[in-house]
């Protein structure tokens, strides 16, 4: 069946990236579990909006889904908007995008590795990058976290993971930033920037091997070849830093707006941990991006689906979704879809946690009386079908000067005269 344009859900648009909660509402009562939306415009998708529905997609409870997106990327138009969805859900060799035996493989691949890596080096290696960030703004009394903070983080930490030294972060931040831009040319350059990259940092592990994340993939039994190992490190890159640097900001936004967490006056007893869990479970970052591709027709939550369209699970909609039921009676348990559920959960939803708490409690500890430059209703949140992302977070607090980089206690500066 089709709807009218005027019924169908815009995942795009300044209304939508202000409050997406309104549309999924509004879908939800004309739709119920499962609606037709637009990623872009032009570009149509069912989004599923409830909870058990979008269990039934992630755990494949009815064998039609699929992650590769082939079929349903031979019938898009070739139009601008086309080729920017495309960027997020074209085809790659990884496990993102592949099925059964093969992502069984690449999966084992990349849960053996992620699990090499130390809980303990992971939390110090954030402390360093953490304190170096604040460091470099604590002087001024004011920064804008999503740029300076939520987003250096992930990268600078990840590009130690594989390998590559601090000091050569900068051109893999730079790299990423411009592949972010919606200016075609610098999203060309940032991605031909962040490909050199990577394919440097590879070829140099084949020849010399370290106690880092891209040469236990080189090495891992299931043998991936070198494009293999590229496609990856990519995804490891591409998986960690857009959700991440939004799981910190958006998870920071609301402590500092909640005198629940974080409060000089108040002492909030809440910690940086329970602002994740709330954070993965209403505003997750992934707020839509679970793709699936309808593999035979079928009628899915009183929704006629059929084979080769795209199938977005919404993980922040799922979760949201009112169930008219006491929370000890709810079929959910109080879970929530924020890591995603099934083959394709995230596996790396530990590390994470360890990197986004460690960040946070860092951030908090240094600068013990942050405060929002505006209410957070006012915050702008970066327009896109598939994220949940501050645009800024403005923030302000007493300056003090890191005199003992790495040291938790720096002194307040003297007021100025
Ligand atoms: C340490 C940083 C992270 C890394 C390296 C990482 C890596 C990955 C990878 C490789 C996958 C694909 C797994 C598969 O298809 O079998 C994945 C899936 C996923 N990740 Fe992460 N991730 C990270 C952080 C996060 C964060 C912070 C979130 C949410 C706030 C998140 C949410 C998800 C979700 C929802 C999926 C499932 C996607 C789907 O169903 O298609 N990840 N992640």
């Amino acid at each position: 069946m089709t709807h009218p344009v005027s019924e169908i859900g815009r995942l795009y648009g300044p209304e939508f990236a202000a409050d997406p909660q309104a549309t999924y509402t509004a879908l939800r009562a004309r739709f119920g579990a499962v609606a037709p939306v637009e990623v872009v415009p032009g570009i149509g998708a069912h989004l599923v909006i409830g909870y058990q529905a979008a269990l039934d997609v992630l755990t494949n409870a009815d064998s039609v889904w699929s992650k590769d997106s082939r079929p349903w990327e031979r019938r898009l138009p070739d139009t601008p908007a086309a080729a920017g969805v495309k960027g997020m859900l074209g085809f790659r060799t990884n496990p993102l995008f592949t099925d059964g035996a093969e992502h069984a493989r690449y999966r084992r691949v990349i849960s053996d590795c992620y699990r090499m890596i130390q809980p303990h080096r992971l939390r110090n290696l954030v402390i360093e990058v953490a304190d170096s960030l604040i460091g470099s703004f604590a002087p001024t009394g004011a920064a804008d976290l999503v740029r300076e903070f939520g987003k250096p983080i992930p990268l600078r930490v990840f590009n130690q993971i594989l390998g590559r030294p601090d000091a050569d972060s900068a051109t893999l931040v730079a790299a990423l930033a411009d592949m972010m831009e919606s200016d075609g040319e610098a999203a060309a350059r940032g991605g031909e920037a962040f490909g050199r990259y990577m394919v440097e940092l590879v070829s140099a592990k084949y020849e010399c091997r370290g106690d880092d994340l891209t040469s236990w993939i080189i090495d891992h039994p299931e043998r991936l070849d070198f494009a293999e190992v590229l496609e990856h490190l990519v995804v490891t890159v591409g998986a960690s830093f857009e959700p991440m640097s939004s799981l910190i900001s958006n998870a920071v936004s609301r402590m500092v707006s909640d005198d629940r967490y974080y409060s000089s006056l108040t002492n909030g007893a809440l910690t940086a941990y329970d602002a994740l869990q709330e954070v993965l479970r209403a505003e997750p970052a992934m707020a839509n991006y679970g793709p699936y591709f309808v593999v035979r027709p079928i009628l899915f939550h009183g929704t006629w689906l059929q084979p080769g369209e795209l199938v977005l699970v919404s993980y922040a909609a799922a979760n949201t979704a009112p169930i008219p039921l006491a929370d000890e009676l709810r079929s959910d348990g109080g879970a929530y879809l924020g890591f995603g559920a099934g083959a394709h959960r995230c596996p790396a939803s530990d590390p994470a946690t360890i990197i986004a708490v460690t960040a946070i409690e860092r951030l908090i500890t240094h600068l013990s009386d942050l405060e929002l430059q505006v209410p957070r209703e006012e915050l702008t949140w970066r327009p896109g079908p598939f994220h949940r992302s501050l645009a800024h977070l403005p923030v302000r607090f007493t300056p003090i000067r890191p005199h003992q980089p790495g040291a938790s206690s720096w002194p307040p500066l003297p007021p100025s005269r």
